[in-house]
């Protein structure tokens, strides 16, 4: 693996790549769901980049990019192991020269569900993917369903803005008791932790009820402020059902796909959760077909 921190070395490094090239961009602080991105773009790809790069511009006011979990070592380890040919770590002055003033900024799709929740999140997303996508020139490039809604804004970006490239959506990946693995489960205490399955015992429970027929958004909501409002450490945030293209909001009956997707906070962690319904999809090819397939 060889690991570069400039951009000329990373332009260098990637001329020499040969074939077809997958791409995963993480912020660190690596874990199994990210292991799973980097199996996957093995797989299926000649050469693998990555990045680690904790993004600035994607944290609000009150979210600290500094306090950000930080575990360099196990992360190099973990992108040798999982075939990683070239990892970029570049230093925040490196993608942000002072000077800097452009950004990239995905209109309708960034505005609901977290755009709603962290103004200005998805433009600082779009903004260092979209140099990421230019310095990296991935064939494909893997992201995960945990953050559904960042891969819908990056595959509108990706069309919008000719990016000549496959948007690739792995499953989440979770904890034995359910729990999406998440950088910030690690803030979570004992008793919060345990609290936490309720967000996976929530969705399947809205799931269930779709597999026997129900198509109501609302009583589907419902269903799963119910299971989540019996824990009483968690702090609803929100709780919606929209379709996957357009993360408008479902108002009527549908047979489907629709996205369900909610997020809470359980002490001072956010947490985020999100199914596909019919649960079947919930799957490379299925999650790529309804939140990473190419727009026209
Ligand atoms: P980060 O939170 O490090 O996540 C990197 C990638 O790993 C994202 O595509 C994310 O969806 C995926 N991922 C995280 N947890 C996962 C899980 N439990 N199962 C499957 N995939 C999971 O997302 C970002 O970084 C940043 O916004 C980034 C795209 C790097 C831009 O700065």
């Amino acid at each position: 693996m060889q690991i570069v921190e400039h951009i000329r070395d990373l332009r260098s490094a990637r001329a020499r790549l040969k074939g077809r090239v997958g791409a995963v961009y993480t912020m660190g602080a690596l874990h199994a769901g990210h292991r799973s991105l980097l199996d996957c773009a093995r797989a299926e790809n000649d050469a693998v980049v990555a990045t680690i790069f904790v993004n600035p511009t994607q944290f609000g006011p009150g979210e600290d990019a500094e306090s950000y979990p930080r575990t360099p070592d196990g992360d190099l380890a973990l992108m040798e192991v999982a075939g990683v040919d070239l990892l970029f770590a570049p230093a925040p002055a490196e993608l942000y020269p002072s000077g800097f003033q452009t950004s990239v900024s995905v209109d309708e799709v960034s505005q609901g569900l977290e755009g709603a929740q962290r103004p200005g999140h998805f433009r600082g997303v779009a903004t260092v993917v979209a140099k990421l996508f230019n310095l990296t020139q991935p064939d494909a490039a893997y992201f995960g369903q945990k953050d559904a809604q960042q891969v819908v804004v990056l595959r509108r970006m990706a069309a919008d803005l000719n990016f000549p490239l496959e948007v690739v959506v792995c499953p989440t990946v979770r904890e034995a008791d359910g729990l999406a693995m998440s950088s910030r489960n690690m803030f979570l205490s004992a008793k919060e932790r345990r609290a936490a399955a309720v967000l996976y015992r929530a969705l399947r429970t809205a799931s269930d009820a779709w597999e026997a027929g129900e198509r109501e958004p609302g009583v589907l909501r419902e269903a799963v402020r119910a299971v989540l409002g019996a824990e009483p450490l968690v702090a609803i945030e929100y709780v919606a059902v929209n379709y996957p293209e357009s993360l408008r909001g479902v108002l009527m009956p549908t047979g489907g796909p629709v996205l369900l997707s909610l997020a809470v906070q359980i002490g001072r962690v956010r947490l985020l959760d999100n199914m596909l319904l019919p649960r079947a999809l919930n799957t490379r090819e299925g999650l790529t077909q309804a939140l990473g397939a190419p727009l026209v």
